[in-house]
């Protein structure tokens, strides 16, 4: 497309869309079913929140079931172990990335959480709220608010379950206290499991803290079996202030092995071509400072699909064109845009008026209104709402030693000083956006103090299409996980993330005899699960452009895109890293 025609078409839609906004009163569309089934509930296909996972599988199903109580759910997983089936636990929304709801073959069961959604019991006095697996992290928040209770910290977005951001270990940011991630929070929990006929093929095991156990189950991936419910360890309700500061990046390596002391929900983003980054001075206040801010985070908010399609187009263009300026100008537009709207913050629910943002916790910690609306329109979505013409992107997620960051921090710097343009991509998705966790005692959960980077960019509908920059993102994925050892969210990532990633947990063999102990016939594990895990090679996949999806990392030229000019070579600052780059 010629740039002109390309510009025409961007003032069309922008027209239509301004003519639709005018006409249609916002609704909105919840998310696609995950699971979809031929015939009722069976000869199914699962899929994740994107419609895809990283190496665009079509994962099948015999059937789904949707237990409604422990009871129900103990008679399924008991009848499964009957006949050896294969199982895997999905959720109502299934947001990770990563494979990790497909069972093998084609006719295992899926156990939907969907409806285990309740509150089970409160504690007032003890602090203590137990739930059903399926429950949503907003349900959690709200119903935990209703009683004058917080979960301190959690992840950005609230509509994730239970079940599925422990199996994932998601966090929030904090160093304080026991930190971000959610799983340091639980006190007990209940897991079903598969067991002998002497137990009638099935049994619940609970875990508290004085159960060694507990730190396996509590980020497990899913392959210990099914948590049926859990008891998290509340506060009572606080106030937060919230104050975003920018500043140019140039000291940022410094800065960031500091700020995370400094304030108790400290975050940052990153804007790396910008060469800014943007702190969050993120405190509790006293509980009688006055404001009641809420926070509604813009990019979770429901977008008119029309908006949508018209931003993915101009990616979609920009993309072809090799127009790197005018990513950086699009860059630059959505981010001051963001900032003035203060991400979503508003004072008193309705309007922003300055800093600082004080409100209560509830209010603050966490969002996701696209979610709602019982229609079924599509004129509204989220944004990744794969039925529609959307955001369609890679996350390369990852955490660093607080120790080293700063080093790492210096060397995505430098690349950005040999292409200053290279991350404007990643831009047009808020930038990277680093958060602190710190070290867990879940086998499975982050080894040591770190800074957790989130980082999107585009992936074309394509599969043999290489990226604008593909080189330096592709080198900064590697830096990551090969030169500072990073650690992969569990939840998110291409395949190459989790190459060897068991070999980074010291207790990975305490693990592997708790998977052994209570799931011996591994009923619930899967292709996936054993190759992450270390049982099985093949998380990453060698064939013609497999480097491009994060497949692997190319080690010839045929596993980028060489009729399209791009050849595998070394990076640019990290020797080491394999990368497809355009050759000149
Ligand atoms: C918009 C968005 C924002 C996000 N923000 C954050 C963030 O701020 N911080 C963060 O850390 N992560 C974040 N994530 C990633 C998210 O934490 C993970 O993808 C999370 O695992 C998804 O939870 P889910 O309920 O959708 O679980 P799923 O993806 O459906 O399931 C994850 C795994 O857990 C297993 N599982 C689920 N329930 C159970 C159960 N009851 N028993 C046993 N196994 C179970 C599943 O089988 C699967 O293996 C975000 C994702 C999205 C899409
Ligand atoms: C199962 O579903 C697929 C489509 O997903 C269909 O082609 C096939 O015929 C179905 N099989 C049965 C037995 O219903
Ligand atoms: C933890 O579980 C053990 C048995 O498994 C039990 O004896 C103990 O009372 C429990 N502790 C708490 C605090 O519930
Ligand atoms: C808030 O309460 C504390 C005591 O809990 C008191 O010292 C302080 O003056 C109060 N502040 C305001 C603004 O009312």
């Amino acid at each position: 497309m010629s740039h002109s025609k390309a510009k025409t078409m961007f003032r069309e839609l922008l027209l239509w869309e301004c003519l639709f906004l005018l006409v249609v009163s916002v609704s909105c569309t919840p998310p696609a079913d995950p699971v979809q089934c031929s015939t009722k509930d069976s000869n199914c296909t699962v899929t994740n929140s994107y419609g895809m996972f990283p190496d665009r599988a079509i994962c099948r199903a015999g059937n789904v079931a949707y237990p409604k109580t422990e009871q129900e759910l103990v008679s399924v997983v008991s009848a499964a172990t009957e006949t050896k089936r294969k199982m895997k636990v999905v959720t109502q929304f299934s947001h990770s990335i990563p494979k990790l709801v497909c069972p093998d073959g084609q006719d295992g069961l899926l156990i939907s959480t969907k409806y285990l959604n309740r509150v089970v019991k409160t504690d007032k006095a003890a602090m203590t709220m137990t739930v059903e697996s399926g429950v949503t992290l907003r349900q959690l928040i709200n119903e935990a608010a209703k009683v004058g209770l917080a979960l301190p910290y959690a992840p950005y977005w609230w509509g994730l379950t239970i079940g599925g951001l422990l199996g994932t270990g998601a966090h929030g940011s904090s160093l304080w206290g026991k930190g971000s991630s959610v799983h340091d929070h639980v006190v007990e929990m209940r897991i079903v499991s598969p067991a002998g006929a002497d137990e009638g093929k099935a049994k619940v095991t609970v875990l508290n803290e004085t159960d060694k156990d507990l730190d396996a189950a509590k980020v497990s991936l899913g392959v210990l079996g099914v948590i049926s419910q859990v008891t998290f360890k509340l506060e009572p309700m606080f106030k937060r202030s919230i104050t975003y500061v920018t500043k140019d990046d140039k000291d940022l390596g410094d800065e960031a092995v500091t700020f995370g002391k400094l304030h108790e929900f400290a975050d940052i983003l990153w804007y790396p071509s910008q060469r800014k980054a943007v702190y969050r001075l993120d405190d509790r206040v006293s509980t009688n400072t006055s404001g009641n801010g809420l926070y509604d985070f813009t990019p979770f908010r429901s977008t008119p699909s029309l908006v949508l399609a018209l931003t993915r187009s101009t990616e979609e263009t920009q993309e072809s064109l090799r127009d790197a300026n005018g990513k950086c100008l699009n860059a630059k537009v959505i981010v001051s845009t963001l900032q003035t709207a203060a991400y979503g913050l508003t004072n008193n629910g309705l309007i922003f008026t300055g800093y600082p943002v004080i409100g209560f916790h509830n209010r603050l910690q966490s969002s996701g209104t696209c979610l709602d609306s019982p229609e079924d329109s599509l004129i509204t979505a989220c944004a990744w709402d794969s039925r529609i013409k959307g955001e369609f992107f890679h996350q390369t997620t990852f955490s660093i030693s607080l120790s080293v960051v700063k080093s790492f921090i210096g060397d995505v710097q430098k690349l950005v000083a040999v292409e200053p343009r290279s991350l404007c991509g990643l831009e047009l998705y808020n930038g990277i956006l680093m958060r602190y966790v710190k070290a867990s005692t879940a086998y499975l959960g982050k080894q040591e103090d770190a800074i957790d980077f989130d980082i999107s960019y585009y992936r074309s509908k394509d599969p043999a299409a290489p990226r604008l920059y593909q080189d330096i993102l592709e080198e900064i994925e590697q830096m990551a996980l090969f030169k500072y050892g990073a650690l992969p969210h569990w939840g998110k990532n291409r395949n190459v993330a989790f190459d060897g990633v068991i070999q980074k947990y010291k207790n990975n063999k305490e693990f592997l005899k708790v998977k052994n102990k209570y799931d011996p016939l591994g009923l619930f594990s899967s292709e996936w699960t054993d190759q992450i895990l270390g049982l099985r090679n093949g998380v990453t996949v060698l064939k013609e452009g497999c480097a491009l999806e994060g497949l692997c990392v190319c080690s010839e030229d045929v596993h980028c895109a060489p009729a399209k000019g791009y050849l595998c070579r070394p990076g640019k600052t990290f020797r080491h890293a394999r990368v497809c780059t355009r050759a000149n």
